[in-house]
């Protein structure tokens, strides 16, 4: 009887935007917003019917995020405090779309990283928070554009910031059943489109980007440098203090439209008091069920989110206070990319590991949705 196949992460790719957000750009635009919106409704504030709107500080989201910029599709559209959303123009249905396009870039990269031909990949996964529409898949899009294997297959799926390990575990499933030996996971990420910047408590928190990883079966990688995976864990838990309302029914209920839970929305300091705890038991109990021990794990690429809440993730973990070399941080120059920002430390910095080093890819986020990626270094 033919043995299991076993899955391996090839490689991973980037596409970043060639546009940068500073703190102090968005917020002297947000802060231009504020007064134009006071000073408009000047008279409904005065008579008590609405509240002024508060400045934002560059001071504020450093300190409570760690956020010092991101990048994004369309900065000037962003920044102008008469509109406040990126301006991305829609193509038509011949024109590969946005998504799909920074898929395929960070795809490409992983291709070409892993010396292999889009020919050879026989499924891919658009594993991400906010799909182009609603069908035909973006994946089925990146799969024509690559030119995949033609016997393949492909499909979205959705598990907002857990996307990518969500996405990993699918596709090493595939591999260890089958059916398929090449798959590429890929993340494209516009979190700009689905921000409120007219929010001051989450402004600042997103950014765009797209990330592709390559999980492989064992013997098509060969001798090839790879990443073993070791183990992996999802787990979800309902939550509203993560929320987007946007979808299809919205047209139904007509009044609903334009209102604020049609973005992204949050409880920020509730998502921090009650993830920091179930990421940090989930990965300690996975830990337990691998054989591994704290002082054995190299690296931690974890969500990027909050640069407060990955040093008490770390710390819980590691049982000290993690350096940059354990936990690598991405979201001060990427902001939170939802279920890219993992893989984005990833892709910076694994490749100065040693064979036999032990790794962690984690994401977390609206569910809630966490995922644990247990990796060890090959060649
Ligand atoms: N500028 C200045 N002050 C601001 C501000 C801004 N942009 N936004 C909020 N504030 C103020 C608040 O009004 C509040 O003032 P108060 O104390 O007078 O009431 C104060 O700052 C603290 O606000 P709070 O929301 O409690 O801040 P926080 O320390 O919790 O940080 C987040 C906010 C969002 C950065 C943080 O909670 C977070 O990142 N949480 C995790 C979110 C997460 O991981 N989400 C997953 C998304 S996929």
């Amino acid at each position: 009887m033919a043995s299991t196949p076993t899955p391996v992460i090839s490689s991973t790719g980037l596409f970043t935007p060639s546009q940068s957000i500073s703190n102090e750009e968005l917020v002297a635009s947000f802060n231009a917003y504020v007064d134009l919106f006071n000073s408009r409704n000047a008279a409904a504030i005065t008579a008590g019917a609405i509240e002024a709107l508060a400045h934002s500080s560059v001071d504020f989201i450093e300190k409570a995020s760690g956020i010092k910029s991101r990048y994004v599709m369309d900065k000037a559209g962003i920044l102008d405090p008469q509109i406040m959303t990126p301006r991305i123009p829609e193509r038509p249905n011949e024109e590969i779309s946005i998504l799909a396009q920074m898929a395929v870039t960070a795809a490409e990269e992983a291709l070409q990283r892993a010396g292999r031909s889009a020919s050879d990949v026989d499924a891919v996964i658009c594993a991400a928070s906010n799909m182009q529409r609603a069908y035909p898949a973006m994946a089925i899009e990146v799969q024509d554009a690559l030119g995949c294997n033609p016997d393949g297959f492909a499909f979205d799926m959705n598990v907002a910031c857990s996307s990518a390990t969500f996405g990993i575990q699918t596709a090493a499933d595939f591999v260890r059943a089958g059916h398929a030996r090449s798959v590429l996971v890929v993340n494209p990420e516009i979190c700009s489109g689905h921000l409120n910047f007219t929010d001051r408590d989450s402004h600042f928190i997103f950014g765009d980007v797209a990330t592709a990883i390559l999980i492989e079966a064992a013997d098509v990688v060969g001798d090839a440098p790879h990443w073993s995976i070791l183990g992996t864990k999802l787990k979800t838990a309902f939550s509203n203090n993560i929320r987007n309302n946007f979808g299809f029914l919205n047209r139904t209920a007509p009044e609903g439209i334009g209102a604020k839970d049609k973005l992204f929305v949050q409880e920020g300091r509730k998502v921090f008091k009650e993830v920091v705890p179930m990421v940090s038991a989930m990965i300690a109990a996975e830990m337990e069920r691998l054989s591994i021990a704290p002082e054995a794990l190299r690296r931690m690429w974890l969500h990027q989110a909050n640069a407060n809440m990955n040093r008490l993730i770390a710390a819980r973990v590691l049982g000290h206070e993690a350096s940059e070399d354990e936990s690598p941080t991405v979201l001060d120059t990427y902001a939170n990319t939802s279920s890219a920002g993992s893989i984005i430390a990833f892709h910076h910095h694994s490749r100065d590991l040693a064979d036999g080093d032990l790794g962690l890819i984690c994401s977390f986020g609206a569910g809630y949705s966490a995922g644990t990626v247990f990796v060890k270094k090959v060649g």
